[in-house]
C-alpha cells in the first residue's frame, strides 16, 4: 500500500501495538540502541554546524531519540513532529522541556514559520515515505529554513551492501500491514537538490565511520565504535543557499 494512503498511519499503529504487546519499551518502537543512535544523530548535527543557539526541526521525531540528546543544551528552539501521538507524548516526557513543541502532523506539512529554522532533520523517515512525499517534505524544509540552513537526512540505498538485508527482510515479510522500507538513490537526491535550488553538501556511506564523537559505544549487535561512528543508514546533507537561486 502506498504510504500516503490513509492505511499508512495504521501500519505504524500496528507496529507500535505489536512492540508494546511484546513487552518492548517505547524507545524500542523506533529501533534498538536508542541512546547510541541519538548520540550519533546529535554528533552528526554538530559536525554539520549545530550550536546551542541553533533552531532544530526534527520531522518524524518518534519517541525522542535525538530530542533527548538535544534537551540539556539546546537554547535555539526545537520542534518535533510525528504522525503518532503516543510517540510524541513519550518524547515530550523524556525531554522535560516545556518550552519545546511536539506536534502531531498529517501529510507533509511542517508547522513552522518561513525561515525560522537552522536545521530540519529526517532520521530514518524518508525510509518510510514515497518519493513524492519526500519531495514535498524537502520543499517544506526549504520554506522553513533560514538561508544557509541545512537538511540532514538518513536513507537506505542499494549502493550499500548492508542495506540489502533490510530489503530482504521487507521482501520476506508477507504482512500486508508492514511498514514500507523505501530505498533512495543519490541520483534522486541530486534531482531533488537541483529542482529545489538547494545545494547538495554531502553524502556519507551508511557503513563507513564519518561522524566524529567523543568516547566509545558498543551497539547491541556487539559493533564497537570509537571516536568516529556511523548510523547504518547513509546520510545526505542539503543546504539552502545564502543567496536564493531561481528554481530551474
Ligand atoms: C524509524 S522511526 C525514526 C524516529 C526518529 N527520527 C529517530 O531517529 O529515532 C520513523 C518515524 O517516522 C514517523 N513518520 C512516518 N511517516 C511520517 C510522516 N509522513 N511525517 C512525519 N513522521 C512520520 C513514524 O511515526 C516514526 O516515528
Amino acid at each position: 500500500m502506498p504510504p500516503d494512503q490513509p492505511g499508512y498511519k495504521s501500519q505504524y499503529d500496528h507496529l507500535w501495538k505489536h512492540l508494546a504487546a511484546s513487552g518492548q519499551a517505547h524507545a524500542r518502537a523506533v529501533g534498538g540502541d536508542f541512546e547510541i543512535a541519538g548520540r550519533l544523530e546529535f554528533a552528526l548535527l554538530r559536525s554539520c554546524g549545530l550550536t546551542p543557539e541553533s533552531s532544530v526541526i526534527d520531522v518524524g521525531c518518534g519517541s525522542g531519540r535525538l530530542a533527548a540528546q538535544l534537551a540539556p543544551g539546546l537554547r535555539g528552539g526545537y520542534l518535533g513532529t510525528d504522525i503518532l501521538p503516543s510517540l510524541l507524548e513519550h518524547a515530550r516526557q523524556l525531554c522535560g522541556r516545556p518550552d519545546w513543541r511536539f506536534v502531531e502532523t498529517n501529510g507533509e506539512s511542517i508547522p513552522a514559520a518561513d525561515e525560522s529554522a537552522d536545521f530540519v532533520c529526517f532520521f530514518s523517515v524518508f525510509t518510510h515515505l514515497s518519493h513524492e512525499q519526500t519531495w514535498r517534505y524537502l520543499l517544506e524544509s526549504k520554506r522553513v529554513l533560514r538561508p544557509g540552513g541545512k537538511i540532514v537526512c538518513s536513507f537506505l540505498e542499494f549502493k550499500i551492501r548492508s542495506h540489502w538485508t533490510v530489503f530482504e527482510q521487507t521482501f520476506a515479510n508477507q504482512d500486508p500491514r508492514k511498514v514500507l522500507s523505501q530505498f533512495l538513490s543519490r541520483d534522486a537526491f541530486e534531482a531533488f537538490a537541483f529542482n529545489a535550488a538547494l545545494d547538495l553538501e554531502a553524502f556519507h556511506d551508511g557503513d563507513k565511520p564519518h561522524i566524529p564523537f567523543a568516547g566509545e559505544v558498543v551497539w547491541e549487535s556487539g559493533l564497537r565504535m570509537s571516536g568516529l561512528g556511523h548510523l547504518g543508514q547513509s546520510v545526505c546533507v542539503l543546504r539552502k543557499p545564502l543567496i536564493a537561486r531561481p528554481v530551474p
